[in-house]
C-alpha cells in the first residue's frame, strides 16, 4: 500500500511539474493523460493541481482547484470586467492567494510529482509580476520543470508553429526554470506534417531556415537568429512529440522529465 499523504510537510515531493503552453494547445488533456500514465505504469504517488480559474470542465479530478477560490466568471461579474481584464484581476488574486494556495496538502504532501495546469491566457503567470513570483515561491520548495506545449496542429503552417515555439524561450528567460517543449497534437497530423514536427525538434536550425525563405525580408532573418538562441538554449534534446489523445509519447516524456529531476537532484 502506498503511503498516506502527510499534511503540512514539505516531505516527499520530488518535482514541480508546471504545465504551460498557449490557450487550446492541450494543457489539461496532457495533465490528464500523463498523471494517468505515471500512476498506472510507473506506480508514482502524484497530486494533480488546477491553477487555471477559467477552466469550466477539466479531463482530470484535481487534488487542488483554484476554483474553490475564484473563477473568471465570477471575477467578471463581481468587477464588470472583460474575459482578458477578468485574468489580470485573477493573476492579482493569485497573489493575495499565494501563501493559502502552496499550504495546500495539495502542495505540500507526500508526492513524487505534482502536475500543475495553467491558463491558456499566459499573461495570469508566465507575463505577470505575480505569477512569476508564484513560481518562484514553487521553486522555493522544490525543484520546478516548466512542460511547456506547442499545439502541433500549426504543423500546417510552420511560421506559425517556429512562433509558438519561440515563445517558450521568451517564458524561459522570463520564469529562469528548466525547460522541456512538447509537440502535442501529432495524432491530427499527416505524414508530412510530422516530418514537419521532427525537423524542427531535431534540427531547430534547419527548420528556422525553411520558413525563413519562405517568409523572407528581416522577419526571415530575424527567425534564423532567434532559431540559433533556441538551439543554445533549448537544446532539442528537450523537446518531443507527443498526442494528449492517444497517449503517445508518454513513456519519453516521463523518461524526459525523470532525466531533468535526476540531473536536478545531483545539483541539490
Ligand atoms: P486552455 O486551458 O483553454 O488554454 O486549453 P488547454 O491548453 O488546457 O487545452 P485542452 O486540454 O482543453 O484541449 C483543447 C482542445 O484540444 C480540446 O478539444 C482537446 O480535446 C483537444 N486536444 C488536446 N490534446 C489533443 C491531442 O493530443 N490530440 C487531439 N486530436 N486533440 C487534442
Amino acid at each position: 500500500e502506498l503511503p498516506k499523504p502527510l499534511p503540512g510537510a514539505f516531505r516527499g515531493e520530488k518535482m514541480f511539474l508546471v504545465f504551460a503552453g498557449t490557450a487550446g494547445s492541450g494543457k489539461s488533456s496532457l495533465v490528464a493523460t500523463l498523471s494517468k500514465w505515471m500512476k498506472e505504469e510507473v506506480g508514482l504517488r502524484l497530486s494533480v493541481i488546477n491553477l487555471d480559474p477559467g477552466a469550466e470542465v477539466l479531463p482530470y479530478e484535481p487534488n487542488f482547484d483554484i476554483r474553490k477560490f475564484f473563477t473568471i466568471r465570477d471575477i467578471m461579474r463581481r468587477y464588470g470586467l472583460g474575459p482578458n481584464g477578468a485574468f489580470l484581476k485573477a493573476a492579482e488574486l493569485l497573489g493575495e492567494y499565494e501563501r493559502k494556495i502552496v499550504r495546500d496538502p495539495a502542495f505540500t504532501g507526500f508526492y513524487d510529482y505534482v502536475l500543475i495546469d495553467t491558463p491558456g491566457q499566459l499573461e495570469m503567470f508566465m507575463f505577470r509580476p505575480e505569477g512569476t513570483k508564484f513560481l518562484k515561491r514553487l521553486e522555493m520548495m522544490k525543484p520546478v520543470l516548466l512542460i511547456y506545449i506547442v499545439d502541433g496542429s500549426l504543423a500546417k503552417s510552420p511560421e506559425d508553429l517556429m512562433t509558438s515555439y519561440l515563445l517558450s524561450l521568451i517564458l524561459q528567460s522570463k520564469v529562469e526554470l528548466q525547460v522541456v517543449t512538447v509537440i502535442n497534437k501529432i495524432d491530427l497530423l499527416s505524414d508530412q506534417e510530422l516530418d514537419v514536427v521532427r525537423m524542427l525538434i531535431e534540427n531547430p536550425e534547419e527548420f528556422a531556415k525553411m520558413v525563413a525563405d519562405k517568409v523572407g525580408g528581416i522577419a526571415g532573418d530575424m527567425l534564423l537568429d532567434l532559431a540559433q538562441v533556441a538551439e543554445k538554449y533549448s537544446p532539442s534534446e528537450r523537446a518531443l512529440a507527443v498526442s494528449a489523445k492517444t497517449g503517445e509519447g508518454m513513456k519519453e516524456l516521463y523518461d524526459l522529465i525523470h532525466e531533468v529531476y535526476c540531473s536536478c537532484g545531483d545539483l541539490t
